[in-house]
């Protein structure tokens, strides 16, 4: 067994690691942090582990050394400090936006502000097993991945792999997301009454995820939408695109087959008949599943790719905890083996 430590274990996707990680064969939770509640059951704070775990919060200063940190603090926390970090653990597993973007001009350009620590940036290798399973074997510093990217990144993954795609063309996804992509924190926008019943697109273009789609599909002309809808976990990505002349659909089939029998959490979601025809978020909540799905037009050439994902599992602690397994050279689907609920 292997000790690991949560900093930021009070939030949803600190939360969401630590159900996790306590039912995996191969890692044992050592210390668990939160300033706001040191000293408190962690059940006090997350009810589904009642009874799992006899653990209490402890301050980020009280953190011992362990094998593995995984960090799950709001943006801009972690570089703070990554050199403090990295002293206590062989291996870090960032889950912030901190460290997923290789060049530190186009982190300043999409954040706003120059990286703190940008001699790092060449060091973490972006967690996200199914573009950079290689990478990942033995890294010792892993960055979590934005869920709106994860879910435009593995629509449209497949098909431009396989050089389906006509790289000429824009590529457009709108994204629809639940609340708890804005993480334990509220604010006006999250107040119940002015969140509930919606559908409010937030950021029209603009979303710094979008810095992530082009530094993994290596694309230039792609733009986001992003809006919140009524549910609370779940990405669903529809992205717009072009195939090469000639492209057709049983072309599209090859490749998204490949890519479903090599990656363990791809799953192809194209049925003729039934309510679930394309992938939907509803039935993913807490599973590790990324549902892929597309349609053709064949006269035009337009692709609709789809992606649905749990924002706190495929797009947060589920990923994080797969390149982990990568990373040691685990089965890549210790710990993460729960298949979702329904009806839900
Ligand atoms: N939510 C998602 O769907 C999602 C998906 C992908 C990636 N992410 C990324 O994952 C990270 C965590 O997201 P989240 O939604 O879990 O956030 P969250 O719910 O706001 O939780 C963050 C936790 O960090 C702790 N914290 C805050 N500032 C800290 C500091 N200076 N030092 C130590 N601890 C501190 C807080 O606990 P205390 O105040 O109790 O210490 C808080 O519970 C973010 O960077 C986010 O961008 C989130």
């Amino acid at each position: 067994m292997l000790s690991a430590s949560i900093v930021g274990a009070s939030g949803y996707t600190g939360g969401e690691l630590l159900r996790l990680l306590l039912d995996h064969p191969r890692l044992h939770v050592h210390q668990v942090t939160s300033r706001r509640y040191v000293g408190q059951y962690v059940y006090q704070v997350h009810p589904n582990l009642r009874k799992r775990t006899r653990l209490k919060f402890v301050t980020p200063d009280a953190l011992e050394p362990v094998d593995v940190l995984f960090l799950a603090l709001p943006h801009g926390e972690a570089q703070k400090h990554i050199a403090r970090w990295a002293d206590l653990a062989t291996t870090i597993v960032d889950l912030s936006a901190d460290f997923r973007l290789r060049d530190p001009a186009a982190y300043a350009r999409w954040y706003g502000q120059p990286h703190a620590a940008p001699e790092w940036l060449e060091r973490f290798v972006y967690g996200l097993p199914e573009l950079h399973r290689d990478d990942l074997a033995g890294a010792r510093y892993i960055s979590g991945v934005g869920c709106n990217a994860t879910a435009t990144n593995l629509a449209l993954w497949p098909a431009l792999r396989a050089g389906l795609v006509d790289p000429e063309r824009p590529v457009i996804a709108e994204i629809k997301v639940g609340s708890s992509e804005g993480g334990v924190t509220p604010n006006p926008g999250s107040h119940h009454p002015e969140r509930a019943n919606l559908v409010r697109t937030y950021a029209p273009l603009g979303h710094r995820h979008t810095a992530e789609v082009m530094q993994e599909l290596g694309l230039s002309q792609v733009w986001l939408t992003m809006t919140s809808v009524d549910m609370v976990r779940g990405a669903m990505a529809t992205v717009h695109a072009w195939v090469r002349p000639g492209v057709t659909e049983k072309d599209l089939w090859r490749a998204y087959r490949a890519a479903v029998q090599e990656n363990p959490f791809l799953r192809l979601v194209k049925e003729r008949r039934g309510v679930y025809r394309v992938p939907d978020p509803k039935i993913l909540a807490g599973s590790n599943y990324a549902d892929l799905g597309f349609a053709l037009d064949p006269d035009s050439g337009h692709l609709v790719a789809m992606a649905a994902i749990d924002n706190l599992m495929k797009g947060a602690a589920g990923s994080a905890l797969q390149s982990l397994n990568v990373a040691l050279g685990w089965d890549e689907t210790l710990g993460l083996e729960f298949p979702g609920l329904h009806p839900l």
